[in-house]
């Protein structure tokens, strides 16, 4: 018996299992592909491997600017991938190890939830029976594959995140469905490699929920790179190569490119798992948790993309943490006001907490305070042509509710946004802060004097 079972060793299954065996808990961990899960396999780790290669390439296409001649320089694209491939092997290793030091068990296996109760559920997994005081579910989701006419999938020339990543070649025109996050990194991706980008979105504006205005001026960025944007967009059908679509005037119009990307959201999945034998219901096909992690059932938590919340693998990560302290009995609980947000184009998008949109909706006031990424000494020396923003939101009282940056590196100067969000910290406290000189995050400094 042991005292806890982990199904699905993704950013939220494997941290769970570290903190849980740490703390000297007896820890089971399955996973029927490799530790890591979609983020380390095929999703965040590859994709940003790739996109770093990309980004060199187009650095080293404007090196001249920076006094450096290099003649025609080329992408050997084999070799690209075998980057991301020893990459991937190298993080999934460390964890590998990891879970060994700890002493947790980890089955490479299918799992079935079969029956039992808190103190004693009942498992199986390639024929074996497995018991476990309490379960902890991180099945993680799966691309949603919209249902348009001719919408075939998997097949030849229509891909999802997963398929793309492995292409051997680059296309030389690709259309990609859904302008949110996955859409905008591989429109980044595919455009610095050469293909010819198109990009179709059902809503009027690209990456959902992130600032409108930072993401009308990165599809700028990325329009005077020859991408085209069809936004208010509906796909009707998909003849073979060609997609057709109503463009935001009702005209009909189609595309035709080699390859079709489709990425339209991820929906959470635990098909086949049998939760129903234990009485845990899904809501829309994903499980609802409380703040503590915990599901409708005694002694049994979801953490990561299977509550469908979030769907980020820093929040799983973190949902796995709360879920085991319940199980430890110490005090702690998911807090959601603070969650950021990177998208890895280039330059990189940041958001955390609040957007005018969002204040807006709510009926709440707040105030704006930015300056363009240029007030940073720093930024200007790395950017020879570069166009950023950093926008603060505070309510009345100054207090800072949200943080949306556009310019590289936002992705690392949003964690002081995300700290200062967390612990409900002032315009007038970041005031008061030393941030180190010359860097881009002093920026955050100069827009709280504005
Ligand atoms: P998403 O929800 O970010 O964007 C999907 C987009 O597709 C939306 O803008 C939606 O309006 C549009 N859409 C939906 N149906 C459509 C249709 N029929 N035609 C045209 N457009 C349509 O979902 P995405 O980009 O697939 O990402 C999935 C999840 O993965 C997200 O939750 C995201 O947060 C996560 N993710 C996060 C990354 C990061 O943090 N850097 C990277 C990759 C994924």
């Amino acid at each position: 018996m042991y005292d806890l079972a982990i199904i699905g060793a993704g950013p939220a299954g494997y941290v769970a299992a570290q903190r849980a065996a740490a703390a000297g808990l007896s820890v089971l961990l399955f996973e029927k592909n490799e530790l890591g899960g979609v983020c380390l396999n095929e999703g965040c780790i590859p994709t940003k491997t790739l996109l770093h290669s990309a980004k060199l390439l187009e650095q080293s296409r404007s090196a001249d600017k920076y006094g450096i001649r290099l003649e025609n320089p080329t992408l050997d694209y084999a070799k690209v991938l075998a980057r991301k491939e020893k990459v991937t092997k190298k993080l999934v290793g460390a964890i590998r190890v990891s879970m060994r030091n700890l002493g947790v068990e980890t089955i490479k296996a299918e799992a079935h939830i079969e029956g039992g109760a808190e103190g004693d559920f009942t498992l199986s997994a390639d024929g074996q029976e497995y018991h476990a005081a309490r379960l902890l579910i991180c099945t993680g989701s799966r691309s949603f594959i919209p249902t348009i006419a001719g919408l075939e999938y998997p097949s030849e020339n229509i891909l999802t995140s997963k398929e793309a990543l492995e292409l051997k070649e680059i296309p030389e025109s690709l259309i990609i469905i859904g302008g949110g996050v996955i859409g905008m990194e591989f429109a980044a991706l595919f455009n610095s490699l050469g293909s010819k980008v198109s990009v179709i979105e059902a809503t009027p504006k690209i990456l959902g929920p992130m600032d409108e205005e930072l993401s009308s001026l990165l599809q700028g960025v990325y329009a005077s790179r020859k991408v085209d944007f069809y936004l208010s967009s509906k796909v009707s059908r998909i003849e073979g190569s060609r997609v057709c679509f109503s463009d935001s005037e009702g005209e009909e119009k189609s595309l035709e490119a080699e390859k079709i990307l489709v990425c339209v959201g991820r929906r959470a999945q635990c098909e086949g798992l049998g939760v129903e034998k234990i009485g845990l219901a899904l809501e829309k096909g994903a499980i609802k948790t409380d703040s503590h992690m915990r599901t409708a059932v005694k002694g049994v938590y979801a953490a990561g993309d299977i509550n469908a919340f979030s769907m980020l693998a820093h929040t799983a990560s973190r949902e796995g943490e709360v879920a085991v302290n319940d199980i430890l009995g110490i005090e702690d609980e998911m807090s959601y006001k603070a969650v950021p947000g990177v998208v890895y184009t280039h330059p990189e998008i940041a958001s955390v907490g609040e957007s005018e949109q969002s204040l807006r909706a709510k009926g709440l006031e707040y105030e704006v305070h930015k300056l363009p990424m240029s007030y940073s000494g720093r930024f200007v020396v790395e950017n020879e042509r570069g166009n950023g923003v950093c926008k603060l939101i505070c309510d009345p009282e100054g207090r800072l509710l949200g943080a949306h940056l556009l310019g590289d590196p936002s992705s690392e100067i949003i964690s002081a946004c995300v700290i200062a969000i967390e612990k409900g910290l002032k315009l007038k406290d970041l005031q008061r802060i030393i941030f180190p000189h010359p860097s881009v995050s002093e920026i955050l400094k100069e827009v709280s004097f504005t």
